[in-house]
């Protein structure tokens, strides 16, 4: 297994470009499902969910050519069933089965594994199902789901769930009649993939507020669609500029859906803005103060950048308080951040931390995707070096992470373990 050897002290300069959102591909790719002809994707992120994903498709019966600049997707003769061997490296793959009732009337869908953040059940994506008409039953980890045509009805779910609201997305584009999704999550990813299947003929209106509407069509074609730059990569480079008092220039970031991240991070002291060139600009010259953080719901401070966050404030001045309000469980970059020499003290869903001088670098363990982006800022603040283990984790989600970072200054390499 791989490791990342960092030392760091080195302060961070330069340019970075931030690669497609993969949270915004996985459901985009999964609804190129619903298109009768090919759907051409540009600004995929080369990563191992996005491989694993294309896997999936390959096995449901999808032709996929994969170009230098696009990746295109053409369903063919549909195979409703998802392996458990594919889904269980990947939570995502639960969207195929929106797409797969609406378009085949079947699903034979493995349930979940996928980062250990907690129990993440998928009651409200079977939930908005049901509604429009599926029928579900559980057998030997397998959700088996049929259908005769969706129709459109009221969907309110319990809370905003991004994935739920996806897959309730994905079926009632093709459903008869009109549905309203209500309570919907409101994350710009979300607005992505409605942008994309309206592209494809979809007649979606509401996207990116809490209400949105659905008319079905009969059928949808293929377009050509780039996917939006990643909010939570763009987060985390400005973090590294933060935590290095360097100074990057970040080439395609999604500012506008940063709202919540660039005002804490600004709070904090760190000077953040727009250039002419439409690049923006992410630069520390002084010590940062702490500041409290809660997580919430798009537009509020992203779970995805909480890790991230709390590495910043392990060598800021002050306390703060960081709530975790999304996932229970997202706190196992704290162990580790420990022993790095952080002064944190969680418990539940909430984490104190007093900033310290310096963190020493140490032999980490990632444990999920953004807990292992967080290790990594730690790293490349802390003194001496830090070797990273288990950083699958970090491959699944961040495109080129070390070639990135080497780049704009960083003292970083990959170490490949024959074991
Ligand atoms: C998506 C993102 C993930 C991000 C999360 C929250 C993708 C591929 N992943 O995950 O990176 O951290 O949004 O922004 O886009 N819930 C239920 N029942 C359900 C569904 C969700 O109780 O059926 C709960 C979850 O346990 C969690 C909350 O709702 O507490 C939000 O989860 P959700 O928004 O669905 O997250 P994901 O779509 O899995």
């Amino acid at each position: 297994m791989d490791t990342l050897v960092i030392e760091g002290g080195r302060r961070l300069k330069g340019r970075a470009r931030i690669s497609g959102s993969k949270n915004a591909a996985l459901p985009i790719l999964f609804a190129a499902v619903l298109c009768e002809g090919s759907a051409a994707l540009r600004n995929v992120p080369k990563l191992r969910d996005i491989a694993t994903t294309l896997k999936l498709l390959r096995a449901l019966g999808c032709e996929i050519e994969e170009r230098e600049d696009e990746i295109v997707v053409s369903p063919k003769a549909l195979v409703p069933a998802a392996p458990y061997d594919l889904v269980c490296t990947m939570r995502a793959s639960v969207l195929c089965l929106g797409p797969l009732l609406a378009r085949v009337g079947k699903a034979k869908v493995a349930l979940p594994g996928g980062c250990a953040i907690g129990a993440r059940p998928v009651d409200q994506h079977l939930k908005a199902l049901e509604k429009l008409g599926a029928r579900f039953s559980l057998e030997e980890g397998y959700i088996l789901g049929e259908c005769d045509r969706l129709t459109g009805a009221r969907v309110t779910f319990d809370m905003p769930t991004v994935g739920g609201t996806e897959n309730a997305l994905m079926a009632a584009v093709l459903a008869d009649g009109e549905t309203v999704l209500e309570n919907c999550a409101r994350e710009p990813e979300i607005s992505d993939l409605a942008k994309f299947l309206n592209a494809c003929g979809a007649k979606i209106e509401g996207y990116g507020e809490s209400v949105i509407r659905i008319q079905g069509v009969g059928s949808l074609r293929g377009a050509t669609y780039e996917i939006m730059p990643d909010r939570i990569e763009a987060g985390t480079f400005m973090v590294a500029a933060g935590i290095t008092r360097g100074e990057l220039e970040l080439e395609n970031c999604p500012y506008d859906a940063l709202e919540a991240v660039v005002a804490k991070l600004k709070l904090m002291g760190m000077d953040i803005r727009r250039a002419d060139s439409g690049s923006v600009i992410a630069s520390a010259d002084a010590p940062l103060e702490c500041v409290d953080a809660r997580t919430e719901p798009y537009p509020g401070f992203p779970t995805d950048m909480q890790a991230q966050l709390m590495a910043l404030l392990c060598v800021s001045r002050g306390t703060a308080v960081v709530e975790e309000r999304i996932f229970e469980n997202r706190f196992m970059h704290v162990q580790e951040l420990l022993r790095m020499g952080a002064d944190i003290r969680a418990s539940g869903g909430t984490a104190v931390v007093r900033g310290v001088e310096r963190l020493s670098g140490a032999p980490v363990m990632a444990s999920d995707l953004r807990a292992s982006a967080s290790l990594v800022l730690a790293a490349l603040a802390a003194d001496g070096v830090t070797e990273i283990s288990r950083i699958y984790h970090l491959d699944r989600g961040y495109e080129a992470i070390e070639k990135k970072l080497a780049a704009i200054g960083a003292n970083i390499r990959r170490k490949q373990n024959k074991s």
